[in-house]
């Protein structure tokens, strides 16, 4: 058996269980070293086939800053974020597909997977320095795509404001924005699902009882003490050694992707646990009907995200929540994958109904990603690249 996972835990666990949605900023700039490492995490973040049809576009212009809050609250939809007028955050993310020329396959527009697996990066690497954010899909379009400079053809799906957290009356930050994370945090944040209630095993419907994880559960609150590594690139395995992974790893992966943000809070990504060699093997030959996987290519622990209803589907139809929001829980598990010693591979683009009829999974859910987990190989296994790997670095 596998040895445990230590509490506490490593400082990228850490900052996926700490970071909240922050909307009050303290009015001092970033530091140039976390800019960079913003910059970095946008353009080395790994994207469907590789291809990046979506991506991240961090401003931190001082003049951009000052005229984005503006352009994000103008038009109706862009209302519903008063805070932002008063907030002044230094720097802002836009997170931006291509929407003309981007991979797709039917209505799906892989595009937001891209820019929600990379803004995620971007939001745990600021977490990490101890910068606060707040993922927003309220804003008007047209007016965010000039403020930003998008190109021909790219759609803003998210802005994301950055800056040191304003946090307390001396804080510098405006009534405005603090007194919206307090209600937001304790009304909308603290009320997170139960991990029994979006996790199951084996098959959909069976609740997944993890063992103790008390400080997991909880979240982690409080500044982070311990210096950051920074996430470093995130690369997917070259393949995976047959060794189980033990039920306490299995425990902090869920509760880190029970922590992503959500809109709304609507939390619908949903995970199936699917463990061992054979059962990941059946399951797969269904998800991939036509490109069968070497037995050693298989990994001991494939986890299935999937999207739970919600009133509120889309930010517009190309964009809807369920390609945002379930990719967003998925960066998370893959940067708590680094600390815990595991490897993954990540698959958008496989036959969705094939593995939602294996795995009992109700008609009004939707299967968006299957997720390989498991003990780095030490030698990558021969033969084709595993369609499991659709994660990848461009080029
Ligand atoms: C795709 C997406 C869109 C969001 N849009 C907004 C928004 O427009 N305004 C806002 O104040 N918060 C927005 N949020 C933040 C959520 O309300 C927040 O993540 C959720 O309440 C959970 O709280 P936490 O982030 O503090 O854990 C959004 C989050 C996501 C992931």
């Amino acid at each position: 058996m596998a040895a445990t996972v230590p509490a506490p835990p490593g400082p990228r666990v850490r900052a996926v269980l700490r970071r909240r949605s922050y909307r009050s900023f303290r009015p001092d700039p970033l530091p140039a070293e976390t800019i960079r490492a913003l910059r970095d995490v946008a353009a080395s973040a790994p994207s469907v086939e590789g291809r990046r049809s979506g991506r991240v576009v961090v401003l931190d212009d001082p003049e951009v800053a000052r005229r984005m809050p503006r352009a994000v609250t103008a038009g109706l939809v862009g209302k519903i974020n008063p805070w932002l007028l008063r907030s002044n955050p230094p720097l802002f993310l836009v997170v931006a597909g291509d929407s003309r020329s981007g991979l797709r396959d039917g209505d799906r527009h892989w595009y937001n997977v891209d820019g929600a697996v990379a803004g995620q990066l971007a939001v745990l690497e600021a977490t990490g320095r101890g910068a606060g954010s707040c993922w927003m899909a309220g804003f008007h379009e047209r007016s965010v795509a000039e403020a930003a400079g998008l190109g021909e053809g790219e759609r803003p799906l998210a802005v994301i404001p950055v800056g040191h957290p304003a946090v307390g009356p001396e804080s510098g930050g405006s009534w405005l924005g603090r007194g919206w994370d307090a209600a937001a945090q304790r009304i909308l944040s603290a009320r997170r699902k139960p991990l029994e209630r979006i996790a199951h095993r084996g098959r959909f419907g069976v609740p997944f009882i993890a063992g103790e994880v008390p400080w997991a559960a909880r979240g982690v609150a409080g500044d982070d003490d311990a210096a950051w590594p920074g996430l470093g690139p995130l690369r997917p395995a070259a393949g995976f050694s047959g060794e189980p992974v033990d039920e306490s790893r299995l425990a902090v992966l869920l509760e880190c992707a029970r922590w992503a943000p959500s809109a709304e809070n609507s939390q619908i990504a949903r995970h199936v646990v699917v463990e061992g060699r054979a059962v990941a093997g059946a399951l797969l030959a269904a998800a991939f009907p036509d490109a069968p996987i070497e037995t050693e290519q298989l990994p001991p622990l494939v986890i299935v995200c999937l999207a739970a209803p919600f009133p509120i589907r889309a930010r517009t139809r190309e964009q809807p929540f369920f390609l945002i929001d379930v990719p967003i829980a998925v960066a998370n598990l893959l940067v708590a994958a680094a600390d815990l010693g595991l490897g993954w591979q990540v698959a958008f683009r496989f036959e969705h109904h094939a593995v939602a009829g294996a795995l009992g999974v109700p008609d009004d859910h939707r299967v968006v990603a299957l997720v390989a987990l498991g003990i780095p190989a030490r030698a990558p296994a021969a033969g084709p690249r595993s369609p499991l790997d659709q994660l990848r670095p461009a080029g």
